[in-house]
């Protein structure tokens, strides 16, 4: 990260970004596009944004204003002289721990505009959260936006976690090294459930999860490849034998590879 004024500033869709805040920027409120969603993100690496998020649909949805992303570098509100954001463990062991008065200082500066927490929620990013899903993803692209704080090192002081009702979300049952890429993942899958971002390209409403279960297989030409066919119903033209064969072919699949998901769907009944 570079201290320099004359650092480029980057452009993140109509929001322009500097990932290089001087402190007296922390005195300015965050940009907001009015009315469009948007991804606050605290990091210590924002050069890491948009990352692929710029890219294919979710960045052209940014260019066009759809969506918004902040990244809030929180390196200018660390303390003293180098900007120390982090400290040893109280009580000791490795690594290191990202101080609350730090963080804190970063999370006011992310609320500001943001003051409604039902449809803002704040995130963090964290192995030990509930496991992010679609119906999560669903809830946050019902709200305003949302604020995701990404750890690194060892983690964050538990006090600002409590101070702040701060969410914990987990990507899954691994330890990545910071939270940029669970909080990409989850603006991702936010995002293309935003209104006008996937446009035609696709129907969120028959994919993986959104009935509760995995999605059928999907085939396309040629007809035959290496001696493998189209399972012959997907070409009949019969509608309603294609649906039977797609619900049966998502049973099995769920059945096979998630248990748990065909057993929450047949609590249900
Ligand atoms: C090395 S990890 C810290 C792991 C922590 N000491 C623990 O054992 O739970 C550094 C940061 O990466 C992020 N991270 C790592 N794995 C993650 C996961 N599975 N889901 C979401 N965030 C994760 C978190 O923000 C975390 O603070």
């Amino acid at each position: 990260m570079s201290d320099d004024d004359t650092a480029p500033r980057r452009s993140h869709g109509r929001v322009r970004v500097s990932p290089t805040s001087q402190p007296r920027d922390l005195m300015a409120d965050p940009p907001v596009l009015q009315g469009a969603w948007t991804a606050r993100v605290i990091t210590l690496v924002p050069q890491a944004f948009p990352g692929v998020l710029g890219e294919s649909l979710t960045g052209k949805a940014l260019q066009a204003g759809h969506w918004a992303l902040e990244p809030i570098d929180l390196r200018p509100f660390g303390e003293g002289k180098h900007r120390n954001v982090d400290d040893t463990p109280a009580g000791g062991g490795a690594g290191m721990v990202l101080r609350a008065d730090v963080l804190s200082r970063a999370l006011d500066v992310a609320a500001r505009g943001a003051p409604n927490r039902a449809r803002w929620p704040v995130v963090y990013l964290s192995p030990r959260g509930r496991p992010f899903d679609q119906a999560t993803a669903r809830r946050l692209a019902a709200g305003d936006g949302v604020t995701l704080l990404c750890g690194r090192f060892e983690g964050v002081d538990e006090r600002v976690l409590e101070d702040y009702a701060i969410e914990e979300i987990s990507l899954g049952d691994f330890v990545m090294t910071g939270g940029e890429i669970a909080a990409q993942a989850v603006i991702d899958a936010t995002v293309r459930l935003l209104p006008g971002v996937l446009g035609n390209a696709a129907s969120t409403e028959e994919e993986s999860f959104s009935n509760g279960l995995l999605e059928h297989p999907h085939y396309t030409r040629p007809a035959e490849w290496r001696g493998r066919e189209i399972p012959p119903v997907l070409l009949s033209g019969n509608h309603a034998e294609i649906e039977k064969w797609r619900r049966a072919q998502s049973e099995a699949l769920t059945r096979a590879r998630r248990p748990d998901l065909w057993a929450a769907l047949k609590g249900e009944e």
